[in-house]
């Protein structure tokens, strides 16, 4: 089984965000450390894309919120990096004009695709952004998470809805639009002609624990975070699932090659590469996931 090495330090370290960042570095290293091109779809105020930035890259946020670009433009002018992020107000569902086709090195997409009109229009649309050999980081709220949310704060009825939905969604007040599992997520991506390598959870228990215990201890949470988060079942609940899927080189691309069956192509240990189980495309992040009783919010 992979295990996410525990090496993340600094702003890279809090619980919530620190298994993603783990994936991240492991791309970028994985690259060379050389400046990469980046998008980060939905990317709102910069939480990930200004350290990105700090590290070297040039990275472009695409977001709907004007108010988020401005708080993104502040940051970045605060860490001193505003000539290497670009903010643009756009929609995730048109981003062909803001890039040309294979000219991106890293996409993010975190949090977004249960919100949009299209998902699989975003996704596609992100896969034709990358390079071959580029990468997506997809994170997406978890529709289990979400019913265990539901069910330990009382709300069994509404725990119900969420399960037998087929968006994962509890009615048009719900502010998601739909909720995801491993394998609709990994769906998802496939259907875009993107390999996916890697699936993690995320918030398998910073959600759960009781905030005196994360104060108390946040090394510790951070390390149980970490060894959790790409170990069935735990993953399996966590919060938010993140996925690192790649669009195949030109070679992998050749026919035979690259089937697109799930399987995992050449160099991916199998242990990590999700099968495409999933049928629908079912849910998205409420950010609330199974920690509703511990009575934290997202
Ligand atoms: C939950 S926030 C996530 C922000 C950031 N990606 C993160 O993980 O911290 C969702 C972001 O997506 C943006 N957004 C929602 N719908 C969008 C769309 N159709 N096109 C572009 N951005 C969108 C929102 O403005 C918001 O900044």
């Amino acid at each position: 089984m992979e295990r996410t090495p525990a090496r993340v330090a600094g702003p890279h370290a809090a619980p919530r965000t620190a298994v993603v960042w783990a994936v991240l570095e492991r791309e970028l290293q994985r690259r060379g450390g050389g400046p990469l091109e980046i998008m980060d779809v939905g990317g709102g105020t910069g939480g990930f894309a200004v350290p990105l930035a700090e590290a070297g890259h040039r990275v472009t946020v695409v977001d709907a919120s004007p108010d988020a670009l401005a708080a993104l433009t502040r940051r970045a002018a605060e860490a001193g990096v505003a000539e290497r992020v670009r903010a643009v107000q756009g929609d995730a569902d048109a981003l062909g004009g803001l890039a040309a086709p294979g000219s991106v090195d890293l996409v993010l997409c975190h949090a977004v695709l249960e919100v949009v009109d299209r998902p699989v229009e975003v996704v596609t649309a992100l896969a034709a952004l990358l390079r071959p050999g580029g990468a997506a980081s997809v994170l997406v709220a978890n529709r289990a998470a979400a019913v265990l949310s539901r069910a330990m704060s009382g709300h069994l009825e509404v725990a119900a809805t969420l399960l037998r939905d087929p968006e994962g969604r509890v009615g048009l007040k719900d502010t998601l639009r739909r909720r995801f599992d491993a394998g609709s997520a990994a769906a998802l991506l496939l259907g875009a002609g993107l390999a996916v390598e890697e699936s993690h959870g995320v918030r398998v228990v910073a959600d759960l624990v009781p905030a005196a215990v994360a104060d108390a201890n946040p090394d510790g949470l951070l390390a149980l975070e970490l060894a959790a988060s790409s170990i069935s079942p735990y993953r399996d609940v966590a919060t938010q699932l993140h996925l690192l899927a790649r669009r195949p080189s030109d070679e992998e691309r050749l026919p035979g090659a690259f089937p697109a069956t799930g399987v995992a192509p050449p160099g991916v240990a199998p242990s990590t590469a999700v099968p495409p189980t999933a049928a629908a495309v079912d849910g998205t992040a409420d950010g609330a996931g199974a920690a509703g009783a511990a009575g934290k919010p997202a």
